[in-house]
């Protein structure tokens, strides 16, 4: 039977309705089907797919075939869950144009259901250029982590009013370029809760407290798989890691003292095809 997929649609519905929404990243088919079939609404290939997969220091270095090549495994892996592919630094930030192009290749070569980027009022323009092509864009503001640089660290973003101001005034500006829903990354729950009433389209929190009308969270960050920067608002469920860790450390003993494989697990030859093998000739 063919399962319905949730659209960004769906998300809206879900905020008018009170039901949270439920989000992961993934980065690959195994991890995908998953969190699919554990009910997971919303699936980001991110580009922190840079950092916890790939290995690099940030998020810059993505580029837009890793987004493609990671999104396609992500969408054979995905029923039901809606599928979001993360535009990577400098796709989008040349010009609306070039937003365009990037927003096209993703949607056409990995059919995922929407794209997301970073970015408040310099993005606006993007955002609209991107929805009237009839591509669901996901706006993301507060701590950007493309924009690492500039912020100087991974901080929490609207602590100071003005800021806060201007984070606010960004959200309502993206939902009303015709984002379907916006990122609220790192910054004080309070204000992301009045985000979240301002909004008709979810708001979706990472590290921006309970208030946000969904919850995203970095897979490999919940269940222990990246040793690197864990940041206070991950909650740990599982650690993987360990597991991981001790049950190579099984394999390998038993494979240096012998005891992997067993018979069980070997396949063997019938008696008689043997004893070809080892007459006069010695079965060469
Ligand atoms: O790239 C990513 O995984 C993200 C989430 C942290 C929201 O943007």
């Amino acid at each position: 039977m063919d399962v319905k997929k949730v659209t960004v649609k769906d998300l809206t519905s879900m905020k008018k309705q009170g039901k949270r929404i439920v989000c992961l990243t993934a980065y690959d088919f195994p991890t995908a089907s998953l969190l699919d079939e554990s009910g997971v609404d919303f699936i980001l290939v991110g580009d922190t797919l840079g950092m916890v997969v790939l290995g690099y220091d940030s998020t810059l270095p993505v580029t837009v075939e890793d987004i493609i090549h990671h999104t396609k495994a992500v969408m054979r892996g995905a029923k039901r869950s809606l599928v979001v592919a993360d535009m990577p630094f400098m796709s989008y930030q040349v010009s609306p144009e070039q937003g365009l192009e990037t927003a096209g290749r993703l949607m056409k070569e990995t059919g995922c259901g929407a794209v997301k980027l970073e970015g408040g009022f310099r993005e606006i323009e993007t955002v609209e250029r991107i929805v009237s092509a009839g591509i669901p864009v996901i706006g993301h503001v507060g701590l950007t982590p493309q924009s690492i640089n500039a912020f100087g660290g991974y901080k929490v973003q609207g602590k100071a009013s003005e800021d806060a101001r201007r984070i606010r005034r960004e959200a309502k500006a993206l939902e009303n370029a015709g984002a379907s829903a916006v990122v609220l990354e790192c910054v004080p729950s309070q204000l992301a809760e009045l985000i979240s009433a301002d909004l008709t389209v979810p708001t979706i929190g990472i590290g921006a407290g309970v208030g946000c009308d969904g919850q995203i969270l970095v897979f490999h960050d919940i269940f222990g798989l990246y040793g690197g920067f864990s940041p206070r608002f991950v909650r740990r469920y599982a650690d993987l890691g360990s597991s991981i860790k001790d049950a190579v450390e099984r394999y390998a003993d038993d494979v240096r003292d012998g005891s992997f494989p067993s018979a069980r697990e070997s396949f063997s030859i019938p008696e008689a095809a043997l004893k070809g093998l080892t007459e006069d000739d010695g079965g060469f």
